[in-house]
């Protein structure tokens, strides 16, 4: 894959830790900051990763969906949204800001799910070869204050459905990857009060701005 210009930050976190709020912090904070970006998602992103989402999060009380083909959805998703969006992106040297990617799988198909994380790496390998994020925002929050706050948005898609255990599974995968790639990684802790995340942000941003 060609040498990308532009600057490629993600966001990651489990249920109920304030992905959207700070999404929303960082566009602002591009914005007020005159960079060129864009923000995405994942799954989804493309028009046809966002059908693949739409597969992935409608529970279906017919058929359960295997681990294995939840992984490999969420990579074909990856596919389409590295190609058709990130990478022109970040060759035209924009920032990229994308909630989520690659280590949701290691955290929610591994962590969660249980799925060999050498599985995962060989397609992160594949696919992905060295595309790697510059920098990833995780918060983190314990699983019960995740799950409290998120309960209050609605009905819940099929993944959110998952009980505590794999919820704490997410978390603990999360955190696995973050210890063998600590220089990408910023941990933030989500129960901290807004002002105190939004602070800590900033500060992030500022830090790569300079
Ligand atoms: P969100 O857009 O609300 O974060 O929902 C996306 C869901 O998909 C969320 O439950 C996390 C999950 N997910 C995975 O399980 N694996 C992945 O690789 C990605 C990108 C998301």
């Amino acid at each position: 894959m060609q040498p990308a210009k532009g600057f490629f930050l993600t966001i990651e976190g489990s249920e109920g830790v304030g992905k959207s709020t700070a999404l929303k912090f960082i566009q602002d904070y591009l914005t007020r900051a005159e960079k060129k970006f864009i923000v995405t998602r994942e799954p989804g992103g493309t028009d046809i990763a966002e059908k693949i989402r739409h597969i992935l999060l409608t529970p279906n009380a017919a058929e359960t969906m295997l681990p294995e083909t939840e992984l490999l959805l969420m990579f074909a998703c990856r596919m389409q949204h590295v190609q058709q969006v990130i990478l022109p992106a970040l060759s035209k040297g924009l920032w990229v800001v994308s909630d989520r990617f690659v280590d949701a799988s290691f955290a929610y198909q591994g962590g969660g799910r249980g799925i060999d994380i050498s599985r995962i790496e060989f397609l992160e390998k594949w696919l992905l070869q060295g595309l790697k994020p510059d920098l990833t925002l995780l918060l983190d929050a314990p699983v019960q204050i995740g799950l409290e706050r998120a309960k209050h948005r609605g009905p819940e898609d099929r993944i959110e459905q998952e009980k505590a255990a794999f919820f704490e599974g997410v978390r603990q995968g999360y955190l696995k990857r973050m210890q063998q790639d600590k220089k990408r990684f910023r941990l933030i802790d989500a129960t901290a009060p807004l002002e105190t995340v939004q602070a800590e942000l900033k500060k992030i941003l500022d830090d790569i701005h300079a």
